[in-house]
């Protein structure tokens, strides 16, 4: 096992850092001329995909949230209404579908129990269904109209990591295609989009050489016994994720919430001491949703917060409220999700690290839940 390891101290380790390589690989072979042509797709046809009224995504954990983070986009790009369903939520509650619904399934390992079955019931109801996998010749993608297969490599650590980009990075290749095929995006704004996409690899590899402030930080918080995650629009998923990753690794309790929501509830549970990260929206992105972000801040601030924002290059007005800032490359902000789910993946990893915990094998967990 060591050597499989490649001298990393765990797999995890290891794929969080090949994380730059997951993207890279997912796109690679898929875009053409500034435009993204996902050879797979050909088999499903232009006109299926110019029929499609909308989508439902279906997964489970780490998955899920992936397709959380895509449906900002795909919607933006393609104006197709897109809708995040847990799989075994789906199954049980006969959703409405038909020949103009797309199912999305999105898993790693393609064995996941309820979300095969997902699959099969809207394949059954008249769906069509395109899976999302990194594992070739799974069941899922065999059950499946269509795969578009991440190219991540085999994960080994239970709880997902470089899989978890690698879903994003094929989902905007979908999101992408659609549009081109649906005309929704001009073939200068595409270019745009594919510029962006391929800039993601080396963006990661600059997170990744900040790791040891991070590291750090979760070195002194080793005690901690619970943390939020605060993020909004496409940093609420990765809130959500930077929970669950602290769940799964480190049996912390935490929670991720839409900033927006604070008001409605979760700011009752801050008290002084209480660590909370905040994705912070680009500056650049949108200021009204940064401002918005940043008066989150001062008001959790205000009630005795420790706030550990994860902030872009140069973004100063954090400055002031921020107990620590933990800083991203410039990206617009649609790619910002796959650069602030790095820290959070290290931030988990590390704290259980310190804790004395198995990274790779969490308590209760399975890598592939084959089970109903
Ligand atoms: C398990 C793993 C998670 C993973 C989820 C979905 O719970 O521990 O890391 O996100 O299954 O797995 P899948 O293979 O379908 O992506």
């Amino acid at each position: 096992a060591a050597a499989e390891k490649g001298g990393w101290p765990s797999f995890m380790k290891k794929e969080v850092s090949e994380q730059p390589e997951a993207v890279a690989k997912t796109i690679l072979g898929r875009l053409h001329d500034g435009s993204v042509v996902i050879p797979e797709l050909e088999a499903f046809g232009d006109t299926a995909l110019q029929g499609i009224r909308r989508i439902t995504v279906v997964a489970c954990g780490t998955a899920a949230y992936a397709g959380l983070v895509a449906k900002y986009a795909i919607e933006k790009w393609a104006r197709v209404p897109v809708e995040i369903e847990l799989s075994h939520e789906f199954r049980y509650r006969e959703p409405v579908l038909d020949d103009t619904t797309l199912v999305i399934s999105i898993s790693q390992s393609g064995e996941t129990m309820d979300t095969l079955m997902a699959v099969k019931y809207a394949r059954a109801n008249g769906a069509k269904a395109i899976s999302i996998c990194n594992t070739q010749g799974s069941t899922i993608p065999r059950e499946s109209d269509a795969v578009i297969y991440t190219h991540a490599g085999p994960e080994v650590a239970v709880a997902s990591t470089k899989a978890f980009v690698a879903q994003i990075t094929a989902l905007y290749l979908f999101g992408l295609h659609l549009a081109r095929v649906r005309g929704t995006l001009s073939a200068a704004e595409l270019a745009v989009e594919a510029e962006q996409l391929q800039a993601v690899p080396d963006k990661i590899a600059e997170v990744l050489e900040q790791a040891e402030k991070v590291e750090q930080l979760a070195r002194w918080m080793a005690d901690t016994r619970s943390v939020l995650f605060l993020g909004r629009h496409v940093g609420f998923p990765i809130a959500l994720e930077g929970a669950l990753k602290l769940k799964e690794l480190a049996y912390i309790h935490a929670e991720g919430f839409a900033a927006g929501e604070l008001k409605h509830g979760p700011i009752a549970l801050i008290e002084p001491g209480q660590p909370v990260f905040v994705v912070v929206p680009s500056p650049r992105g949108s200021a009204e949703l940064h401002s918005k972000v940043v008066s989150n801040i001062q008001e959790i601030r205000a009630r005795g917060a420790r706030v550990i924002a994860i902030a872009e290059v140069g973004d100063a007005a954090v400055l002031p409220f921020a107990d620590e800032v933990l800083r991203i490359p410039l990206a617009a902000p649609l790619y910002e999700p796959l650069l602030a789910v790095v820290p959070l993946q290290i931030f988990a990893m590390e704290l259980a690290t310190a804790k004395g915990l198995d990274v790779d094998q969490p308590r209760n967990l399975a890598k592939s839940v084959t089970v109903e």
